[in-house]
């Protein structure tokens, strides 16, 4: 080109800055298309070799860190294009035949995305086994359950962390979804339209592990389906790790105290010595919606835009890079800091002991003898009143208070049912976290994890 590109031009429409990490896609979709040109007769065998020694030190270059570039480097295809060139002399000249970067790049990124997809399906089920463990470790604690963030009905700790294994497990299966989208070969399709030699794109998806080809060439350059499909696993699971979050921070309080995080996932004060921040949890907590965002930016981008390829697309990269950087870390760090959080089992105990809570199963109580659910709900709102209005707990009513709220309400029963904590081993339901139901639904989770497992 006679007049050169304006400075800021090259700042906004040079990629290579961030798409450097589809070298090894690229290089790889290279190979495997200089292959299939010399078995259709479109290059020769000696122009393949030269190809496939120069890719090969290519791939060297980049392993190793020792990749250069050069002026006029645009994007990671043309930067490798070029060395591939100066190495392979004018056989390099050829690798482009039949190809276009429209197909290459969404190629790339369709490899890019299997793999990122299969990261984050491994680490989402390697975390759901670490709180299936911490589930076990802690399945008969009490503690109690909040709605409202108001305590509400008592459950087990076990009972509460399978909660976040069964979302990590749903993460797990949300990013092997995620592969489906992945399988069809952009390659081929040339600039948008197909290509003017007999080429194989079978051959190029069996080597690079494609289950077929785009049928549609407009299609296949056009699609960024998959990254929005990713995009939406890693928000989905973010948004889950963040709750976990959330949690940690409040129950690492003093004023919850039923959590202490390790020292290696927390940080201290640089000013005042007695505290200890659940930095990590945090984290973990405010990510969410920067993945979430790179979501919604890729809807962004690819809503009204034409077909097929405009430069818009180059801003899936980005996005989708963070994302799955972003993703990769938390994951972590939940991993980390759930393998070595301490629970303590006496604060826990004591906000469950909370007579309050048995609230509802003192309802059913009269429910059993007949009355409706919402006339008990209503004569025991009654009694919580009286016994914090006089502050006094509940066991501490008069049988002559009992029997005056209801007739039905048999003080030995009242009393019986609050004095050994009976009212969390009788939600015995399916799924519910009486124990022996929790006792099933962790072997349930854990027949999940292996199952899970053993599909990769
Ligand atoms: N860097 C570009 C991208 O990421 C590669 C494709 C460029 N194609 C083109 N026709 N300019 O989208």
């Amino acid at each position: 080109m006679a007049v050169p590109q304006a400075e800021a031009f090259r700042r906004l429409n040079d990629s290579l800055a961030f798409d450097w990490r589809l070298a090894p896609y690229d290089i790889e979709q290279s190979a495997a298309h200089a292959t299939m040109l010399a078995a259709r007769g479109i290059i020769s065998a000696s122009d393949r070799d030269a190809l496939l020694a120069a890719l090969d030190v290519v791939a060297g270059e980049v392993r190793e860190g020792r990749f250069t570039i050069a002026e006029g480097d645009e994007d990671v295809h043309m930067a490798i294009e070029r060395r591939v060139t100066e190495l392979a002399g004018e056989a390099g000249g050829r690798l482009h035949t039949a190809r276009s970067r429209n197909d290459q790049v969404a190629t790339d990124m369709a490899m890019f995305t299997r793999d990122a997809a299969l990261g984050a399906e491994a680490a989402a089920l390697e975390l759901a086994g670490t709180l299936i463990e911490l589930a076990e470790r802690h399945l008969d604690w009490p503690m109690p359950g909040y709605t409202h963030l108001q305590r509400a009905q008592p459950v087990y700790l076990g009972h509460h962390l399978l909660a976040y294994a069964w979302m990590l497990l749903r993460d797990a299966h949300r990013f092997r979804g995620v592969l489906g989208g992945t399988e069809a070969l952009p390659l081929g399709a040339g600039a948008l339209a197909g290509v003017n030699f007999d080429t194989d794109r079978e051959m190029v998806a069996a080597e690079l592990g494609f289950a077929h080809v785009a049928e549609n060439s407009i299609d296949a350059v056009s699609n960024r389906d998959f990254v929005l499909d990713y995009l939406a696993a890693a928000s989905t699971c973010a948004t889950h790790l963040s709750r976990l979050g959330a949690e940690i921070v409040l129950w690492s309080s003093e004023e919850f105290g039923f959590c202490e995080v390790a020292d290696e996932w927390a940080s201290g004060s640089s000013i005042m010595p007695q505290k200890k921040n659940p930095d990590a949890a945090e984290l973990l907590r405010a990510k969410a919606p920067r993945i979430a965002a790179h979501l919604t930016a890729l809807h962004g981008v690819l809503h009204g835009l034409p077909l097929t390829y405009n430069k818009d697309l180059q801003e899936d990269k980005e996005h989708l890079f963070d994302a799955v950087d972003s993703l990769q870390l938390v994951l972590a760090a939940a991993q980390g800091m759930l393998a070595t959080i301490s629970f303590r089992r006496e604060r826990l105990a004591a906000a469950a002991g909370d007579e309050l809570l048995a609230a509802t199963d003192i309802a059913d109580l009269l429910v059993k003898r007949g009355m409706p659910f919402r006339s008990s709900h209503h004569i025991v709102g009654g009694l919580v009143r009286l016994a914090v209005g006089s502050g006094r707990r509940l066991s501490e009513l008069t049988p002559g208070e009992l029997r005056a709220a209801s007739p039905l309400l048999e003080p030995d029963a009242f009393y019986a049912l609050l004095s050994d904590g009976a009212w969390l081993e009788s939600k015995s339901s399916r799924g519910g976290t009486g124990s022996s139901a929790v006792r099933e639904q962790l072997a349930h989770a854990r027949e999940q994890l292996q199952r899970a497992r053993a599909g990769r």
